[in-house]
């Protein structure tokens, strides 16, 4: 390692904004489908046409284990999980409803909430988080109301990693008759979902939305929607589906209504590899090779004097944010990539309220994140910059 290369090689270290590189597996698929596939699935019934739609069917059942053997008929794969989540929170929510979310959030959330509490549509209780942006379940039983109908959470902050008690969140929405929605953005890919009982989802979700392309080491353009079956979502988006072509009413089918236009098969094909990957290493492998880069790299910050590590002691998912005394966290991030080709990402990370609880509200933090490629020589090239810029300062 060195910190004074003039253009080091690049050490990518942004895996929770999306993992880089990919399995080669997941390269090869992708391209394949984009190269000699080439067709548009369920709108056609020649060859390419009908190895589309094999494409799409063998990513929804892959996800559809993935999920812990949840049916692949209620698997849907909106472009991101942006859009699923914005489909699960406009589809179910009414006027009146009311809605508990959290200070720990992602903005893809608390967004599309506020919007519409803005609006006058729905109103909202944001339950706070403590310094590391964990959330209390209390908090949220606390804030129930009888027009509550939701609870939104990340299951983990893209911001420390911080793992939610998504099941205690689950039975206190179900005992009151309300559902919970989980943003698994920043966990599906590092923790296994296993069911929770027969015909139920991981963690007691009602609905779960993911990317593809964070911890999944799929492509982006494919993100993932599971909704528990008997809930219907109204449609944000409506379109053509390739099917009763010639009405102007949506279909019946949850496949059809939560899919309208055509899908990224190269992305679902890049999808359908990646699972196929993660099963061979097994999540639980990978989960603990990226950890102990974590574990590593937050003890080696933490022992730099006016460093500070935000997130909780207990690393599960790969991510340490931190700041530096006297630095800008963009600054931070600007002089590890000059010094040593160390690419991360610093600022609010995309999570307006969370920062007021960890005190960062003053330019974010610098988020490390660490993926299935990443080395002990890349923990020791942070540590090593940051240690340096802080002996330079001090000096
Ligand atoms: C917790 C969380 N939720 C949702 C999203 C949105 O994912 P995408 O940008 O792939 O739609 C992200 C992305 O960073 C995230 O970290």
């Amino acid at each position: 390692m060195s910190v004074t290369q003039a253009s080091a090689p690049r050490r990518y270290l942004d895996n929770a904004a999306t993992s880089w590189p990919k399995p080669e597996t997941v390269f090869r698929a992708w391209e394949q489908a984009a190269r000699t596939v080439g067709a548009a699935a369920g709108r056609g019934a020649y060859r390419e046409a009908l190895q589309a739609d094999a494409i799409c069917d063998g990513a929804r059942n892959k996800v559809a284990g993935l999920l812990g053997g949840v049916d692949p008929l209620r698997v849907a794969f909106p472009t991101g999980a942006t859009l699923a989540l914005n489909m699960a929170i406009h589809g179910l929510l009414k006027a009146g409803d009311h809605v508990i979310a959290t200070a720990s959030d992602h903005n893809a959330t608390l967004r599309p909430l506020h919007w519409l509490a803005a609006r006058g549509i729905i109103e909202t209780t944001i339950v706070p988080c403590d310094g590391v942006g964990r959330v209390d379940p209390d908090a949220v039983a606390n804030a129930w109301r009888p027009s509550t109908r939701l609870v939104v959470c990340s299951h983990a902050s893209n911001v420390t990693g911080v793992l939610q008690e998504i099941d205690a969140l689950a039975d206190i929405a179900h005992q009151r008759g309300g559902l919970l929605l989980l943003d698994a953005a920043q966990s599906l890919g590092q923790i296994s979902f296993v069911p929770r009982g027969l015909g139920e989802a991981a963690f007691g979700a009602d609905i779960v939305a993911a990317p593809s392309h964070k911890w999944l080491q799929g492509m982006t353009g494919a993100g993932i929607l599971w909704v528990r079956p008997g809930i219907d979502l109204e449609l944000l988006v409506q379109g053509g589906t390739g099917t009763s072509s010639n009405s102007l009413e949506m279909p019946d089918s949850f496949l059809e209504r939560m899919q309208p236009g055509t899908p990224d098969v190269p992305a679902l094909a890049g999808l359908s590899a990646a699972v196929d990957w993660l099963e061979s290493q097994t999540i639980e492998a990978i989960a603990a090779q990226c950890r102990t880069l974590a574990q590593g790299c937050a003890s080696q910050l933490r022992e730099i004097p006016s460093v500070r590590v935000i997130g909780p002691r207990d690393i599960v998912v790969p991510i340490v944010s931190f700041t530096v005394e006297g630095y800008d966290p963009a600054e931070i991030a600007a002089l590890l990539e000059q010094l040593a080709g160390v690419q991360v990402r610093s600022g609010f990370h995309c999570a307006a309220l969370v920062h007021d609880h960890l005190g960062t509200q003053f330019g974010g933090t610098v988020r490390v994140s660490f993926g299935p490629f990443n080395s002990i020589d890349d923990v020791d090239t942070v540590a090593e910059v940051i240690a340096t810029l802080v002996s330079t300062t001090s000096s």
